[in-house]
């Protein structure tokens, strides 16, 4: 096969004549090449070359008139950036590892010897960029058949390809999600058998794939693999938890962890938001701790919004995910994921309502699409009920709002206005009155509005004691 059609970027071709200069053989290899096969986007582009990369990529910068090299000398690798591609250049490299450490001694090798020591086959396709075979694929490990079945393996034995870099076997469920692939079953087992070596990857790198897996179109795939190979576990024994059924007096609960994984999917299919994924996987997070059987009753889980909501800060932070807005985020869908349906259970008040929209603010709609994701009963008749009474909900929702603007409440009088008006101090009485105009606009005793609010507040400062000042 030859792909010389495709490789348009300048750079393949002054790379191709450097190295034909310099009698060495040079390629671009891994991601690129996969993903040109593919017809995926492509961003970064790697090239290995028999010879010196940090050398190539100095000389290939100037003759593109690039500025900018960035070296990395202990690595010898360099790279550039060319018409908004990231180019990076290596020597193609043999390589060993040590059992502690995911740094590899190396030594100067050959274009096979290189792509021998890559993850997989697929990413161990090259192009040939010498002007003599120009495009020419170099596959000696079957990679394009393996992207043509559509399947994920290792070039060499899994065993020794994950133990030598065990962030490998994130990657290879990541790609497994992301391109709808298969791993094959000798590689789960590796992967299996070397899950506990995952200690030795940072926990930042395994993130990064983690939410590559959460940012799937279904992320369950992903999750679902990393339960099976006992990969979760290492990082994340919270959600692992969530498995299992118990039954007592013939009632059985739902397994909670196929539950969040359907609950994810659903809101993926609605949303590209992370963070709104993140709280769909943690939605449930606390019903292990929460859960009882109550006589009469059956299993109830009480409680575990507000518990759930305390071990999002725990998770994030181990997990080493961002502690800031998003967290807060993430924390306040999971303690409010069962007021919209809670609110059914009742006759829907159009309080009720303003109590919801006052607390979500802004994240209301995204709190409704999580509802909408955590209706998932095998009971069809349930499901066409909690249906009916979400629709109502989202109804009131937009009635409310078009009444009173509560989503994003500011107090129509201010704490200055109050302590000018009755001549005080900052005290407590301040306060006092600002919760009490804010409960009544929220049980709609009176309006959102700033005439309503100073009479009302002029009320209570008279029960309170206190006078206007003129
Ligand atoms: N690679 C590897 N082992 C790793 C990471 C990377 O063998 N742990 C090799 C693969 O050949 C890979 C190439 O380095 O194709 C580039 O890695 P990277 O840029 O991280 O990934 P891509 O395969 O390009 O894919 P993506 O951009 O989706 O991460």
């Amino acid at each position: 096969m030859n792909l010389a059609e495709s490789l348009r970027h300048p750079i393949f071709k002054v790379v191709g004549e450097i190295a034909d200069s310099k009698k060495e053989k040079a390629f671009a290899i891994g991601g690129y090449v996969r993903d040109l096969l593919l017809n995926r986007d492509v961003k970064d582009i790697d090239i290995v070359v028999e010879g010196s990369g940090i050398e190539l990529a100095k000389a290939a910068a100037k003759k593109l008139g690039v500025k900018k090299v960035t070296v990395y000398k202990n690595f010898g690798t360099a790279m550039f950036i060319s018409e908004g591609y990231e180019i990076e250049f290596v020597g193609a490299r043999k390589e060993s590892y040590r059992s502690n450490s995911r740094k590899p001694i190396v030594e100067d090798g050959t274009i096979e010897d290189d792509q021998q020591r890559r993850d997989f086959t697929i990413n161990a396709l090259a192009l040939s960029l010498n002007s003599s075979s120009f495009g020419e694929l170099i596959d000696p490990f079957n990679g394009l058949q393996d992207l043509e079945g559509r399947i994920i393996r290792t070039p060499l034995d899994p065993d020794i390809t994950y133990s030598d870099d065990p962030l490998r076997m994130m990657r290879a469920i990541r790609f497994a999600s992301q391109l709808k692939f298969t791993i094959v079953p000798d590689s789960i087992d590796a992967i299996r058998n070397n899950a506990d070596r995952l200690k030795i990857v940072s926990m930042e790198r395994i993130e990064v794939e983690l939410n590559k897996i959460m940012m799937t179109t279904r992320p369950s795939i992903g999750l679902k693999l990393l339960m099976r190979t006992g990969l979760l576990k290492e990082f994340f024994p919270e959600l692992l938890k969530l498995k299992g059924v118990e039954r007592r007096n013939g009632i059985a609960h739902k397994d909670n962890f196929y539950h969040t994984l359907e609950v994810i999917d659903n809101v993926a299919m609605e949303s590209d938001n992370l963070w709104l994924r993140w709280a769909a996987l943690m939605h449930d997070i606390a019903k292990p701790q929460t859960k009882r059987f109550m006589p009469g009753l059956g299993w109830t889980f009480h409680g575990h919004e507000d518990r759930g909501a305390r071990m999002v800060p725990k998770i994030f932070k181990r997990l080493k995910l961002p502690l800031d807005q998003k967290m807060k985020y993430v924390q306040k869908l999971v303690l409010l994921h069962l007021r919209p349906i809670a609110l059914t259970k009742e006759e829907i008040t159009d309080s009720a309502i303003r109590r919801m929209l006052f607390d979500a603010g802004d994240d209301i709609d995204d709190l409704m699409i999580l509802c909408r994701a955590d209706i998932t009963s095998k009971n069809e008749s349930k499901v066409k009920r909690y249906l009916k009474n979400y629709d109502l909900v989202k109804q009131k929702l937009i009635e409310v709002e078009q009444k009173d603007s509560v989503r994003n409440f500011q107090p129509p009088v201010s704490g200055e206005c109050i302590m000018e008006t009755f001549g005080i101090p900052p005290s407590a009485n301040v306060g006092k009155l600002k919760r009490l105009i804010k409960e009544a606009i929220l049980e709609g005793e009176i309006r959102n509005d700033y005439d309503e609010a100073f009479d009302f507040m002029l009320l209570k400062g008279a029960e309170l004691g206190l006078e206007k000042a003129n």
